[in-house]
Formats: structure tokens, sequence, C-alpha cells
């Protein structure tokens, strides 16, 4: 019983967006099959020495033994390592190029800059409408079937960019660009995060990504391109005069509005994206009101201060303007 239980619980660990064992990209296939080939390996060896352990207790060694014990340290002791190891070595070696390889001219080009503790993402082509990169942050949508190559860099410490679904995990420096090459094979929604330990707020520094068919991504990506909505009612425009007021723009970009902030994510198309704050709060009025009004408390360690001078009714104007950034 214990053990179904066990198993299970196991088997439910492996399912789910973030699961490196259902792979849908052609990176995390080969990172599939050398873990279960190497699992496969892991048990037979396991099952070996548990029966020589059994073995060993049973056994009455003599005197007379002494050669065949001798012979099975230098084999299984040295040997046998070396056999198995050079067989990994060589099934594993072929796959390096392949995840290494500089992408196809076609490729989608992605920016991604790890911060303390969100992701900031920009498309590199097609520019946008000014000329410079598509800009948004936390949410990441990527075409099936074509190939993707991610440039990452870091603005302030060590994170590391992973995908588990889609491919292999990639450290991000400050001040150095490390390149990985994806290809998604499954349409879907999956989880990416950081994989490096980074500070207070590490764990909730995760992001969406959706695969999508291409044209359907290629109209999403010429959607991005385009600067904010204006506001379309009375409350949202109320939201967006309390927005200038209270000063966001000095940190984030609405393009099409008078701000240019540069330091927090672009908010151009913030409504439309399925989860807030690196994917900490689901993307909901009541949850963007929680998060302006005191990020602190959702994320310990965020830039963004509490925001206690706003009203309620602010707060929620605000919050129904960002909304309606789609
Ligand atoms: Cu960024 Cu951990």
């Amino acid at each position: 019983m214990g053990l179904c239980l066990t198993l299970v619980t196991l088997a439910a660990g492996c399912a789910g967006p973030q699961s490196a064992l259902q792979p849908a990209g052609r990176g995390a296939e080969s990172i599939a099959q050398l873990f279960w080939w190497m699992l496969a390996g892991a048990t037979v060896i396991w099952l070996i020495m548990i029966g020589l352990a059994i073995y060993s207790v049973r056994a009455h060694f003599g005197r007379e033994r002494h050669g065949r014990v001798q012979l099975l340290i230098i084999g299984g002791g040295t040997a046998f390592p070396t056999v198995i190891l050079t067989v990994l070595l060589v099934f594993s070696m072929p796959m390096i190029p392949e995840l290494l390889a500089p992408a196809s001219a076609d490729a989608v080009r992605i920016e991604v800059r790890g911060k303390m503790w969100w992701w900031r993402v920009r498309y590199l082509n097609p520019p946008g409408q000014d000329g410079s990169p598509i800009e948004l942050a936390n949410e990441i949508r990527l075409p099936v079937g074509r190939e993707v190559e991610f440039e990452l860099a870091s603005d302030d410490v060590l994170h590391a960019f992973w995908i588990p679904s889609l491919g292999g995990k990639v450290d991000m420096f400050p001040g150095r660009m490390t390149r990985l090459r994806l290809e998604p094979t499954k349409v879907g929604v999956y989880r990416g995060a950081c994989a490096e330990y980074c500070g207070d707020s590490h764990a909730l520094m995760n992001f969406d990504v959706v695969v999508m068919p291409p044209e359907e991504f290629d109209r999403w990506l010429q959607g991005q391109r385009v600067d904010a909505a204006p506001p379309a009612g009375p409350v949202e425009s109320l939201g967006q005069e309390a927005f200038l007021r209270a000063g966001c723009q000095a940190c984030h970009a609405v393009r099409g509005v008078e701000t240019r902030g540069a330091v927090g994510p672009d908010l151009t198309h913030v409504g439309g994206r399925l989860s807030l704050a690196a994917a900490a709060l689901p993307n909901e009025p009541d949850a963007l009101v929680r998060w302006i009004a005191d990020a602190p408390s959702v994320k310990p360690g965020a830039r963004m201060p509490p925001f206690e001078t706003l009203s309620d009714d602010e707060l929620a104007a605000i919050a129904a303007y960002l909304k309606g950034l789609r």
C-alpha cells in the first residue's frame, strides 16, 4: 500500500506543464530519452549490487575464496564502471552538438534578461513599430515546429532559464550572453522557472510559455507590436489618470502613452497575459489590486514599493485600466 502511494505520488510529480519527462520540444525529447536510458541502467546496476550484498551476507568465505573476491573487486569496482561510463559518454556525446548548434537564419530570436525577480522578454525579429524590439514580460509565446533562439543574460545576479517541457537549462550571467536553441513540437501552455538560487523570491520567479500554431503566433506578435489601446470607458480613464498621477510611468512603459519607464516590466499589453508578477498571481482585477497596493507582501524583496497613498477606488480603477491593456 505504502509502495503504491509512493509510486503514484512520484508519477504525479512527473506530469504537468513543467515536466522534463513529458517533452514538448526537440531538446527535451533528447534529454528525456537519455534520462530513461540512465534510469534503466541504474536500476540494473542497483539490482546487481543488492544481489551481491545479499550474497556476501549469506555466503561463508574461507581463505580459498580470496582470489575470487579480489577478481570481483577489480571487475566490479574498476572494469565495470569504466565500461558503463564509456557507453554513457558515447551515447550522450552526439546530443551536445545538437543542443548547442546555432539556430537557422529564419529562427525566432528572443532576448530574455533575468531580473530580481522577473523576466524582461524582447522579440528581436520583426522589430516593433518604433524599430526597437517588441518588449513584454514574464510570458513567452512560441510557434510550434519553428526554431527559436534565446539570447540570455542577467541585469543583476545569476539566474538560470529553464523550460523543462521544451529543453535544457542555461545559466544567465551579468555582462555575458548565453544562447539556447529550442524547437517546440506540441501546442500547449507550459511553465518556465528560474533554476538558480538568486535571493528572497527565487521561488516566485517563473513565467508562462504558450506554444501556438504558427499563424496564431504571427497574429499575436502583430498584436504585441501595436501601441496600447486607449481607455475603453470612464473607469479605465480614471485608472489611467491615477496611474500617471501615482508616478507608475517612472518605472513602467505603456507604449502609446507618455511613459518610458524602463526599470519595471513593460505594461503595454499586460491585460492579455496569463499571470501577474512572474506567475506569482493570476491575472485578475483583485490580484492586480493586491499587487499594486503591496507588492512586497506577495513577493518579498520586490522592487515595487507599496502604494499606501492610493484609495480603494483608485486601485480598482488602475486595475481596470491595466486589465484593458490587451
Ligand atoms: Cu532568478 Cu532564481
